[in-house]
């Protein structure tokens, strides 16, 4: 019997104009060009400027190239399924603002919370409504205003985030394309490695939260960078092994952008070259829900229907996994 997945049908990104480059880092904190491209991998990263613009600022842009590139009506969307950590709000949703910007009347939407894995995460739940057939037309869109939430006096956060969004169209195929195969990981007892201190139901902003500087991104780079290293790849590893591919069956890695050196351990692990693997980090740095789809925009037109891609993410909760797809069209 043919069985019903979920394919990705369209892809589409939107970063915003104004470059932080490491030079102008080096003007704000004690780092080096050199240091944040040896230890990283990042030259550059996008900064959305402006007053009372937000996460769904981009996210909508994203939603609304995704809708025209795919000649899709926005009425036909069933569901968004909007992947932030830094929502507009606290409520109401991201999603639901811009399901309403861009005009998707009769969607649906809500908010994934899962930091970096925010958009893995997305798309194993969009793909789940799918494959029930209780929707035919899902968006996951991934976007991080990382801008609002950096600490640009903490030398070794802020050379590591940018602001941008992507965003995916998901649709029923019974051609064996499509998302085939998910591992999802949590570990809350690593939450105080990563995490905003205060802003919270648990600490409530205050004067006093705000001088102690605590409504910015609180991060143990090197307690992190173990987890990571060790998790992105090890679940990479696992999903091949589950799904008993070979290192020469995956046509494309298209990892997280944390850090060039967790990448490449993954790669590593995995055994595959660095042709394979998609990389943009030395462009946007580290768009936490955003780098998965700013990747596939990046690499669409080198995707051919048939490969087999291996996702990846670690984030901040901790949570992590892998994703199994087969790419369904010739990327143009
Ligand atoms: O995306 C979600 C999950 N997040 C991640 O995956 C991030 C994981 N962590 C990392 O990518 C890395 O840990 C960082 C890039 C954050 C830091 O790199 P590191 O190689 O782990 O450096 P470190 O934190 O161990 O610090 C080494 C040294 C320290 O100086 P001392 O104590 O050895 O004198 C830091 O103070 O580097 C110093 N340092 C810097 N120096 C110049 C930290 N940040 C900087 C900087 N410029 N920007």
């Amino acid at each position: 019997m043919t069985t019903t997945k979920a394919v990705i049908t369209g892809i589409a990104g939107f970063v915003p104009d104004y470059v932080l480059a490491n030079a102008e880092l080096e003007k704000l904190v004690d780092t080096t060009d050199e240091w944040i491209t040896v230890r990283t991998g990042i030259k550059e990263r996008r900064i959305l400027k402006g007053e009372g613009v937000g996460t769904s600022f981009m996210g909508t842009k994203a939603v609304q190239a995704l809708l025209a590139k795919t000649g899709t009506a926005p009425e036909a969307i069933d569901l968004l399924i909007c992947a932030t950590t830094t929502p507009d709000y606290v409520f109401p949703a991201t999603a639901n603002l811009i399901c309403h910007e861009a005009g998707l009347a009769n969607a649906y939407g809500f908010d994934v919370q899962a930091a970096c894995s925010g958009f893995l995460y997305s798309v194993a739940m969009a793909s789940q409504f799918i494959e029930t057939g209780k929707h035919q037309k899902v968006v996951v869109v991934g976007a991080d205003k990382m801008s609002a939430i950096v600490d640009y006096q903490d030398r070794s956060t802020c050379i590591i985030f940018g602001d941008g969004a992507g965003a995916v169209l998901l649709e029923p195929a019974t051609s064996g394309h499509g998302i085939l195969d998910f591992l999802l990981r949590t570990d809350g007892s690593g939450a105080q490695h990563l995490y905003q201190k205060a802003g919270g139901s648990r600490r409530p902003p205050t004067h006093e939260t705000i001088e102690a500087r605590e409504h910015y991104i609180y991060q143990e780079g090197s307690a992190v960078f173990k987890f990571a290293v060790t998790n992105m790849a090890s679940v990479s590893a696992e999903i091949m092994e589950k799904n008993h591919l070979t290192a020469d069956e995956i046509a494309w890695l298209a990892p997280h952008q944390a850090n060039k050196r967790i990448i490449d351990a993954t790669a590593q692990r995995m055994g595959i070259g660095p042709e394979k693997v998609m990389i943009n980090i030395h462009k946007y740095g580290n768009t936490t829900a955003a780098t998965i789809p700013l990747c596939l925009w990046d690499y669409e037109s080198k995707l051919r229907r048939g490969d087999n891609i291996i996702m990846a993410a670690f984030g901040g909760g901790f949570t992590w996994g892998s994703l199994y797809l087969k790419w369904a069209y010739d990327g143009q």
